[in-house]
């Protein structure tokens, strides 16, 4: 690999790593999922999640908001709020995180058990668009080896420029955002990176970041149409 790295020294916001900079393989790994769509057969719980969606989208039809990699659907509830005439879905992989949701009064969001890229290949296939994408906190796989498992060095990352519509991600790790606002460019992908104060969080990573201290980074764009 041609990275150049460092050992990891001393935590950033909390986070070890060995690299210093963006991923010098970034772009050419993006261009490779790029050239080279993703596919891998689709878990049942994913495929029975979506069918889910797919009856709710039927008898109600919305615009629709997705909250990928959700935890306990915190802010899905949150941003149900904030979207009251979309259907706000709130999709992560873990049984254990979203039975601990605490229920909110609003009736427009699903919080629903999938694994978010297959997700994504569900929704390009349905052709169905999204009014906005939020990804908030990530599993940052903070290791230069493990690139290919950060969000944009995955190779399903692609498939988010056919959902269209805004994505904002959430990162308390500079160089993560970083990598994403320039992985971001090379699928149509337009926005910009920043440092921010949320007030309240959104979600209870970003509250527990918060309490520690750390910076926290937003990217916020817009696919081209
Ligand atoms: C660091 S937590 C952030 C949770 C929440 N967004 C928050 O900010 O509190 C990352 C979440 O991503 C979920 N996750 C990781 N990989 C996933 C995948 N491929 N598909 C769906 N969920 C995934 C984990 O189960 C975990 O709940």
């Amino acid at each position: 690999m041609t990275t150049q790295t460092t050992r990891e020294k001393k935590p950033r916001n909390g986070i070890f790593s060995d690299q210093q900079n963006p991923h010098p393989d970034l772009l050419s790994v993006v261009r490779h999922h790029r050239a080279h769509p993703w596919r891998k057969p689709c878990p049942e719980h994913t495929l029975a999640a979506f069918d889910v969606l797919q009856n709710t989208l039927r008898e109600q039809p919305r615009s629709l908001v997705l909250d990928s990699f959700c935890g306990t659907g915190m802010s899905t509830a949150l941003l149900a709020h904030h979207y009251p005439d979309s259907w706000v879905v709130g999709i992560d992989q873990s049984a254990h995180r979203l039975a601990k949701h605490q229920k909110a009064p609003c009736n427009n969001y699903l919080l629903l058990r999938a694994e978010a890229e297959s997700f994504w290949g569900c929704l390009a296939e349905a052709n169905i668009q999204l009014r906005a994408h939020w990804m908030l906190y990530p599993n940052p796989w903070p290791k230069a080896s493990q690139l290919k498992r950060r969000v944009h060095g995955h190779g399903a990352f692609p498939l988010l420029a056919k959902l269209g519509g805004s994505l904002e991600l959430r990162t308390n790790w500079d160089i993560f955002a970083a990598e994403f606002a320039q992985a971001a460019g090379e699928i149509g992908l337009w926005g910009a990176c920043e440092a921010f104060t949320p007030k309240p969080a959104l979600s209870l990573f970003e509250k527990k970041y918060q309490e520690r201290g750390h910076t926290l980074w937003r990217f916020r764009g817009e696919f081209s149409r």
